[in-house]
């Protein structure tokens, strides 16, 4: 209470946010998935992390939920009710979902959110058709809305840079570590941006268009979740490398192990300390994952590679900034952004 008797509310936290975005869009989403064939269905809610294989339901476990986030606060930045996003929070959950079913395939992940990966689970085959059937339901859900044109335009978009990112990210990991066919920092953030940048920022985009929000507004929020896209890559990356696995569910050093071109890797083979050749000719030795990770440490990798994200969180703000949108939205799409890029960092 201040000393005039008013009550000064501190925007809610991050974890508040995505709990009641989540719970707006559950209803809907759980709608869409039984739509599906139910053994397409299964994969699908085993995905969600509602269920476990062969259908038993478990205390869901799922995923933060960001991209329905974004797309309900869209909504509600444009001054429309958070239930206006919905069909935009449905949508961008199932290609989410879609797209990581397929890139733990391409991955060859075994885990995530410490559980089997989908085509661990239920073989390679079925998880591609889950993932096509998650595709296709998402593409529906849009189309079922009247504002169906702009917004599977806006979907059809965020899906061409999502391939353009995920093919560049395939490619990077048999380039060079050094040498002129090495990958620069500049590739890498627009490898990020396509890879991750677009569905957080078509998700926000969703929301706000569903909202009836101005052209300016949908492409001031498609640029802000385009650069928390970058910072949560960057963030993604920090965490492939030094999080804890029974945090993180994913396999330890799995990014290093695959070749992957991820920030912190290249920040650190950029730096004139002598630990970055050192780090360099490990790279190219295939050595020890572990030894990698110190390296990149001491050649000032996770510094530069934290910086970078908050650079990148910095630029969503000025976008979020001067749109006209509604600023109890605005506040809670900042402690989304902060807590996104500090998560266990
Ligand atoms: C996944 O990228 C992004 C897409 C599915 C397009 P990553 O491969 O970097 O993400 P994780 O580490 O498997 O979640
Ligand atoms: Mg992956
Ligand atoms: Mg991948």
């Amino acid at each position: 209470m201040t000393a005039h008797g008013l009550a000064v509310q501190s925007p809610p936290s991050a974890a508040e946010v995505l709990d009641r975005c989540r719970a707006l869009v559950r209803p809907a989403l759980r709608d869409a998935v039984a739509r599906m064939h139910p053994w397409v269905g299964e994969m699908a809610a085993y995905s969600f992390g509602w269920c476990e294989v062969g259908g038993a339901p478990v205390a869901a476990s799922g995923g933060k939920g960001v991209r329905q986030a974004l797309a309900v606060l869209g909504a509600e930045a444009a001054g429309a009710p958070g239930r206006a996003g919905v069909p935009g929070a449905v949508a961008v959950e199932l290609v989410h979902t879609f797209s990581l079913l397929h890139d733990d395939i391409m991955d060859g992940d075994t885990d995530r959110r410490r559980r089997p990966t989908v085509w661990k689970a239920y073989g390679t085959g079925p998880a591609v058709l889950a993932g096509d059937a998650l595709f296709a339901l998402a593409v529906e859900t849009l189309a079922a809305v009247s504002q169906g044109p702009q917004t599977v335009r806006l979907l059809s978009t965020a899906l061409g840079d999502l391939v353009r990112g995920q093919a560049d990210d395939l490619l990077f990991a048999a380039r060079p570590w050094t040498g002129p066919g090495r990958v620069r920092p500049d590739e890498y953030r627009r490898m990020a941006e396509h890879k991750t940048g677009t569905l957080l920022g078509c998700a926000a985009a969703l929301g706000a268009a569903l909202g009836g929000a101005s052209p300016t507004a949908v492409a001031a929020l498609d640029r802000a979740g385009r650069q928390l896209g970058i910072a949560f890559q960057i963030a993604d990356d920090i965490l492939g490398i030094w999080g804890d696995p029974t945090v993180t569910g994913k396999p330890v050093h799995g990014d290093l192990r695959e070749r992957k071109k991820t920030f912190p890797v290249l920040a650190a083979l950029d730096s004139p300390l002598p630990e970055a050749s050192r780090l360099a000719a490990l790279l190219e030795a295939d050595g020890e994952p572990a030894e990698a990770a110190a390296l990149i440490e001491a050649a000032g990798g996770r510094s530069v590679a934290l910086a970078e994200a908050r650079r990148h969180v910095a630029a969503a703000e000025v976008a979020l900034s001067d749109a006209g949108l509604r600023r109890s939205a605005v506040d809670e799409l900042r402690s989304l952004l902060d807590f996104l890029v500090r998560r266990e960092l």
